[in-house]
């Protein structure tokens, strides 16, 4: 089983001057706390961060360890990070069949116990998972492009994607080498897009993706405050 971190993107939409996961949060970049959660579950055998080529600094700011794997094979879009990493898996040994947790290094704030969670929850199952949340708030849907409420819709039933995503290797790489699959923003999707129907396991509110300037507060305290309080957020 092992670990696959896309870290190539640029955060646009944080609108920093440096991409998102470099920036620092409780004193240390956002990419080394995501890194720390995954290389804290023993399942793993490894854990593998994709980069922008020519990219030095995930290399500078993560601690050496003998699980860790840095490869700067990052594309324009994140399916096409993923799919250079899981290649990269691959040509270093990894089976097709074996499972690959695919994690945004965006979202930093996940729990070892979270992770624990998706694997008990998939590692016997034909097609794999991946952490998610009912949604809780009422839907709107704006009316064309006028910021007027056109419609609500129901949430029953509706859960919104997160990661770390489960799936075999092989499978996963199979999906992204279709040309369409270049644009989707989940491994879901890609096995999805195969006809399966992936397992939802329940994430955590703390599991979100930092993508607006306001997350990197809440992301930081809530760093700080597992700090402080060891035994909170399911690490051991
Ligand atoms: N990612 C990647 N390669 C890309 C784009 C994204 O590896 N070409 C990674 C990001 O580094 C991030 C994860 O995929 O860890 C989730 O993507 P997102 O939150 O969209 O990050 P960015 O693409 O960097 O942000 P934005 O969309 O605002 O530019
Ligand atoms: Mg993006």
């Amino acid at each position: 089983m092992y670990a696959l971190i896309p870290a190539a993107g640029s955060g646009t939409r944080l609108g920093a001057a440096e991409p998102k996961q470099y920036l620092p949060l409780a004193g240390e970049p956002m990419l080394v706390h995501s890194v720390r959660a995954l290389l804290g579950c023993a399942e793993l055998r490894s854990v593998t961060v994709v980069v922008r080529p020519g990219d030095t600094r995930a290399g500078q700011c993560l601690r050496a360890d003998a699980r860790l794997r840095i490869v700067d094979c990052g594309g324009a879009t994140r399916a096409a990070s993923v799919r250079a990493g899981l290649q990269r898996l691959l040509d270093a040994g990894a089976r097709p069949r074996d499972w690959v947790l695919v994690h945004d290094a965006a979202r930093c704030c996940v729990s070892v116990g979270a992770v624990r969670r998706l694997i008990e929850a998939c590692e016997h199952d034909a097609v794999g998972g991946l952490l998610a949340l009912p949604v809780a708030d009422t839907l709107k849907r704006q009316r064309g492009d006028s910021r007027r409420v056109g419609a609500t819709l129901s949430r029953e039933g509706l859960w919104q994607a997160q990661t770390p995503q489960m799936f075999r290797i092989g499978l996963l790489l199979e999906g992204l080498q279709r040309s369409d699959a270049l644009a989707l923003t989940d491994e879901s999707s890609v096995i999805e897009s195969q006809g399966l129907q992936p397992l939802l396991v329940e994430g955590e509110p703390d599991n979100f993706k930092v993508t607006l300037p306001g997350d990197l507060r809440l992301a930081e305290a809530l760093l700080l405050r597992r700090r402080a309080q060891p035994g909170r957020g399911g690490k051991p």
